[in-house]
This record gives structure tokens, sequence and C-alpha cells, in this order.
């Protein structure tokens, strides 16, 4: 297969990276640093644009986590893997590009996938994606091994070199993993009949792949694509995590344009590639914001897991300063009486600073007036009676006002985030209210990780969560907690930290 000197000569936002300027990198990477909505303990990009977290994985005494990057710009342009490196994952450092899209394989982008570790051969799996001269899409799938360097050569051909047969070209996103001895991987595809699928390979030793069917995991219509499919086990049971495009909200109820689902097994037969369940899928996230989780078992047995803060075919306000979206903290994912959990891996806490104390009781009102960064970049831990109350405001200016608003109501279980006074927030269609329930007449305990422009906000230890973006005007950097007690005595006791700021380029 030649590329055709058209083809060779990308224009705008496919061009080669070699033809990019140096200025102009230097020019968006400044631009960047110096955007007030900048994120410090969550993974943002240098420059230009992220979106989905990949490879993620433990090497050679290290956490390791790429993300699909195009650093010239906020836009979707041609994707690479950017590296960030990290000890404890929770402080990470910028590595810099890993894979580029440079072959006739990936020159519209080396998209999505997974990492693999096989003895001290360390593995990345991704989706080679390329334009015919015609425009057409082709997708293969590739591998690519670390070098004694640290940099990673890539093997052609292609493992996969097309779709099979009855699937469309998007076809994307492998999972690789090991299971029993051996080894599967998880496609993310279309058939040609415009239905999404996941489709599964197996191999003896990673380097021959062979399609071994769909993964059977639901009777229902699961939209016309399925990107990003992820199979992990926590306490033995399958947890399929995916992104399902144009599934019907009948099936499942979701927010936002692209929902990513989680659907919690009972088992998984692997002779026939059945994941056997009830059914249910449910929001992996109740946010604003939140794609293209990327899961996988770690080292010491911890299931942990990742998202995208964003999500496709939206915008916002800071692709003027030519960055867009960030990534979540890393989480662990567990089980609790059959009921998934999502929480921030314990390592979390060790970004705390100072912790001061809050207690709001009968109908008070608890204003931590911190002016700037801390109270933009801090972890807030509520423990709510059960029949409480209130609201939580952040970034709010001295007088709560132009506020993110986090209601809270442990007699129905339900919360609430409020984005639409956050002033500097373009309007997303007046989509800026999103709301989560747990069990309903209990005592709540809430955690609230704010860091300047992205908020995530788990329920009882990560029952259930609600992740986003918002855009404070600079400086509005004050907290108030408001309480509602029948029981003038009752009182919301908690903390506050603000936060180291652990990512280092
Ligand atoms: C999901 C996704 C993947 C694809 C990647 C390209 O957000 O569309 O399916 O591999 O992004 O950047």
């Amino acid at each position: 297969m030649r590329m055709s000197a058209e083809n060779r000569n990308r224009r705008g936002k496919y061009k080669n990276y070699s033809e990019y300027e140096k200025e102009h990198l230097v020019r968006v990477e400044m631009q960047t640093a110096a955007s007030a909505g900048l994120p410090a303990y969550h993974i943002r990009p240098k420059s230009g644009l992220l979106n989905d977290p990949n490879g993620f994985s433990y090497y050679n005494g290290l956490w390791r986590l790429f993300y699909q990057a195009f650093p010239f710009g906020a836009v979707h342009g041609a994707k690479s893997w950017a590296a960030v490196v990290s000890r404890d994952l929770v402080r990470w450092e910028y590595r810099g590009l890993a894979l580029l899209p440079d072959t006739e394989f990936d020159s519209h982008g080396v998209f999505s996938g997974s990492a693999l570790t096989i003895g001290d051969e360390f593995l990345l799996f991704y989706t080679g994606n390329a334009r015919s001269d015609d425009g057409a899409r082709r997708s293969c799938q590739v591998c690519a091994a670390m070098d004694k360097t640290g940099k990673f050569v890539k093997r052609f051909p292609p493992f996969i070199s097309a779709p099979p047969a009855g699937y469309t070209a998007h076809f994307r996103d492998p999972q690789a993993f090991s299971h029993g001895g051996e080894y599967r991987m998880l496609l993310g595809a279309q058939n040609e009949t415009l239905q999404g699928k996941i489709l599964v390979y197996k191999s003896k030793d990673a380097r021959n792949w062979k399609l071994s069917g769909e993964l059977d995991f639901s009777e229902r219509f699961m939209g016309y694509m399925i990107e990003c499919p992820n199979l992990v086990f926590v306490d033995g049971r399958p947890i399929l995590i995916f992104c399902p495009q144009g599934l019907a909200q009948s099936v499942a109820p979701y927010p936002n344009i692209h929902p990513n689902m989680v659907l919690v097994g009972d088992a998984y037969d692997d002779e026939t590639n059945t994941i056997l369940s009830d059914g249910t899928l449910r929001n992996f996230d109740d946010g604003f914001e939140f794609y293209a989780a990327q899961a996988m078992t770690a080292p010491d047995g911890r299931v942990l897991a990742v998202g995208w803060v964003g999500l496709p075919d939206t915008d916002t306000p800071t692709e003027k300063e030519n960055w867009a979206h960030c990534l979540s903290l890393i989480r662990e994912l567990t089980l609790k009486e059959g009921r998934l959990f999502s929480y921030p891996v314990k390592e979390t806490e060790t970004l705390r600073k100072e912790r001061r104390d809050i207690s709001v009781g009968g109908n008070g009102i608890w204003p931590v007036r911190t002016m700037g960064a801390e109270a933009n970049r801090c972890e807030l831990e509520l423990r709510i009676p059960e029949g409480v109350s209130g609201s939580v405001l952040s970034a709010a200016d001295e007088n709560g006002e132009n506020a993110l608003t986090v209601s809270f109501d442990s007699l129905s279980g339900e919360v609430c985030a409020d984005r639409s006074a956050v002033t500097g927030w373009r309007e997303q269609r007046g989509d800026t209210v999103r709301k989560s329930k747990v069990s309903a007449g209990r005592d709540m305990v809430l955690n609230i990780f704010i860091d300047r422009s992205v908020f995530e906000i788990f329920i009882n230890k990560g029952e259930k969560s609600i992740t986003g973006r918002f855009f404070p005007q600079n400086g509005n950097g004050n907290i108030f907690i408001t309480a509602k007690a029948p029981d003038p005595g009752a009182k919301i006791k908690g903390s506050f930290w603000g936060m180291e700021a652990s990512v280092k380029f």
C-alpha cells in the first residue's frame, strides 16, 4: 500500500508533525501554561487537545499512562500518544510523545489502545487510523514494543491488517489482557448493518491474534458503534466498561451526548465469549464529561480505572487558549454488595496539605474564605447525618455567587451539581445540571475534588460520582457550605485540604 503524494502532504489538522514550525508549538505551549483554568493535580495536555487515556499499566517500577494527544491546537487532529509516568499514581511526570502518526498505517492518527507486560517486554497495542486518497477510513491494529532506550518501535505489518468481513472501518481501541495463561483482546466495532459490537480476539503469544467472535453481553441494540471496550475482573466478576454511541435512552438513560456505560456481570464464559448478567447498564459516572475510561488490573491486585474528562463532539472555553480537556483522578474499582464503586486510589490522600476542620450545625453557613489557589485546588470531605440537606458553593465570589453549586439531601439520597452560575462557562445548550442518587435516608459522605476547571464529586466513597468541567472567574476562591437540619443539634462535620500540584512538565 503506497501513500500518494497528496496523502503524504496532508493538509490542515492532518499535516505531518514535522511540518509544524517549532515556534508554533512553543507558542501554544506558552499559551496553555498561562491559562487560568489549568488543573494542577489532574493530568492535562502540555498543549493542544487531550482525549482518551491509553496504555495504562505498570512496568519496570513505574506506573505508565498515555493519552490521545494533538499538541498543535485544541482540535481533533492526527492523534499521537503522549506519555506520563508516576511512582505513586498521583504525582505524574510528562515524558513527551511516545507514538507519532508517521507511517502509512497510522498517518491520520495513532488511535486508542492498551498496554501489556510480558516478561520483561512492554508492549503497546493501538489502532492505526489512515485515510485513503479518496478519503475512506482504514483501520488496522498495531503493536509497538519498548526498546532498551525507552523508545517505542512499531512492529509492521499490523497484527490485524483490516476489519474482518462483515464489519466497517470503525474498528478500534484494542484492549489486550492476559487471561488463563493466554491473551485476549477486545475491539470496538461496527457491523455492516451499522450496529455497535465488541469483537474478541485470542492469542497464545500476544503476536498472532485470531478472531474468536463477538462478545455476547446483551440482547439489546447497543447503538451504531461501540468505542473503548474494557473487560476487567473484580472479585472474579466481569466488569465491562464501554462507550456505545447512539444507544437508546430506553435501554439505559444517560445525560451526555455519548455515555460511558458499565455492566457488572455474574460470570464470564471464555469459550463462548459470553458475559452472564442481568443486563443492567449504568453510567460509569453521572457527570457532565466522562468518557473512554480505561481499566486495568494492577500487579498488587487492585483494579484501577481512569477516564477522559471530556466528550466527543463538544467544545470547551479553553479552546481559545489552545488546550482542551484533562483526565480524571485514578480510581480504584471495587464491589460492595454487588454494586460497583469507583473512588480515587488511596494514594490521592498524600496530595492533601494541612487539614482544616469543618463543622456546620443547624441552619448554619461555613465559609472558607480562602482567596486564590488553595480553595480552587482542594478536597472537601463532608459527613452528612441522615436527614440533613444543604449545599456547597465552590469557586464563589465574596457573596457566594457565580459558584458551582453542589446540593445534597441525605433524606432523598440525591446529590446535584449545578454549573449554570459559573461565569466563564460557554453554555452548552443550557445543559448545566447533573443529578445522582444513592440509597435514601442514610448518612452520606461527600468527597469533592476541585482542581481549577475540573471537579469530581464522590458520594459514599464511590457509590456514585459526578465529574465535570467548570470555568470559574479567575480569583473567585471562596467556598461556602450551608446546612439545613430538622434537628438543630445535627452537624455536618468534615475537612478541607488544599492539594499539592502533582503533574510536572
Ligand atoms: C474515543 C475515540 C476512540 C478513538 C480515539 C481517537 O474518544 O473516538 O474510539 O480511538 O477517540 O482519538
